[in-house]
């Protein structure tokens, strides 16, 4: 089968897309798939890449970007199916043939939202993890708090801000953050990789944290901070029957100058944060987590993947952070690092997803 790995794209986490990509096509099986690599620029211009694994690593100074000077490339729904067609202004076009399914490594919006899964049903190509609506309300961490809350869901208390109700009565936004009670965190409710979240300690802090989220998104989460709390996450993946498996939990531990799971303690190797899989917990609570991590997979509806986010309180209750329809596939990411720790490596992993949007 052809399998279009995509990557890069017009979100603030490109860079990170970049690097997953990397790794998930360095773990391709080339002997059962057929591989083609696209790139997706920053400003949304699709170009067929070299996709050189080692052009797309962390590290090494400078984040990696798609290269937008390669030939442009679309999907064209033809008669026979789907197909690549490379419409490079120097040549005439010329058609790469049909693509069984495209492996969306793309984190944020335009690529984990929804709007790729949609433009791909349109054209009736299949694809790795969630559809349009898990992808669209995953993105979306205000309206994840809604289905997730429905479900019966542990969260943190939380409010939506958006630009016009900030312009429209800022005092209104103040006091209900004053009632939510401080520390807070300011997040985009669209974002990822933890790109303008901002830890807000005090009242003072909190319009320049809304500031510096809206520069992200004009929709805003403020969101009560789990004080004391260990950050741990945990995969589900579906078996080939549709039943959500999970894997063991990862427990982060953020050292250092960082007061919480930032981008450079992510992403900047050199950066001390410090991960036990497996994450070790008090009696009873990995199996909760497990139980709750599959009840939010199917709350939202989602396929394929996800990985879910969770912090275990003091007291040692847990609560949702967030779920992530196309979760980190670096070298650093969490997920592929939790199933090699549940007896499934890399390829294995890239594989099952792959063999799951084929059926
Ligand atoms: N948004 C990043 C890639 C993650 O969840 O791993
Ligand atoms: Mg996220």
């Amino acid at each position: 089968p052809r399998v279009a790995v995509v990557f890069g794209g017009r979100s603030s986490e490109h860079a990170i897309s970049c690097v997953s990509a990397g790794s998930v096509l360095a773990a391709i099986d080339r002997e059962r798939y057929d591989v083609v690599p696209i790139g997706i620029t920053r400003d949304g211009r699709w170009v067929l890449e070299s996709g050189d694994p080692a052009r797309l690593a962390l590290g090494a100074g400078a984040l990696p970007s798609v290269d937008g000077d390669r030939a442009a490339v679309t999907l064209a729904h033809g008669v026979s199916g789907t197909d690549l067609v490379v419409t490079d202004a120097a040549r005439p076009p010329e058609t790469l043939g049909e693509v069984d399914v495209v492996f969306p490594v793309l984190h944020g919006p335009w690529g984990e939202d929804g709007t790729l899964q949609g433009m791909l049903e349109m054209s009736g190509v299949r694809y790795v993890g969630a559809g349009v609506l898990a992808s669209a309300v995953s993105m979306d961490k205000a309206f994840m708090k809604v289905v997730l809350a429905d479900a019966g869901l542990p969260l943190m208390p939380s409010l939506t801000v958006t630009t016009r109700s900030w312009a429209a009565d800022p005092d209104a936004v103040r006091r209900r953050a004053d009632e939510l009670g401080y520390p807070l965190f300011v997040k985009p409710a669209r974002g990822g990789s933890s790109i303008g979240i901002s830890k807000v300690h005090d009242a003072s802090e909190l319009d320049g944290a809304l500031a510096t989220a809206f520069e992200h998104d004009p929709k805003v989460l403020v969101e009560v901070a789990a004080e004391g709390a260990r950050e741990v996450e945990c995969g589900v993946l579906q078996a080939l029957d549709g039943v959500p498996e999970t894997s063991a939990p990862a427990e982060l531990r953020v050292t250092g100058n960082h007061e919480f799971y930032d981008f450079e303690a992510k992403y900047v190797p050199e950066e001390a944060t410090s991960v036990d899989i497996p994450a070790v917990l008090p009696d009873g609570v990995e199996e909760q987590m497990r139980a709750l991590s599959v009840r939010a997979f199917e709350a939202v509806g989602c396929e394929g993947l996800a990985r879910v986010d969770f912090f275990v309180l003091p007291d040692g209750s847990l609560v949702v952070n967030e779920l992530n329809t196309m979760p980190g596939f670096t070298p650093l990411s969490m997920y592929p690092q939790m199933w090699a720790a549940s007896g499934l490596d890399y390829p294995a992993l890239v594989d099952r997803l792959i063999a799951l949007a084929l059926q």
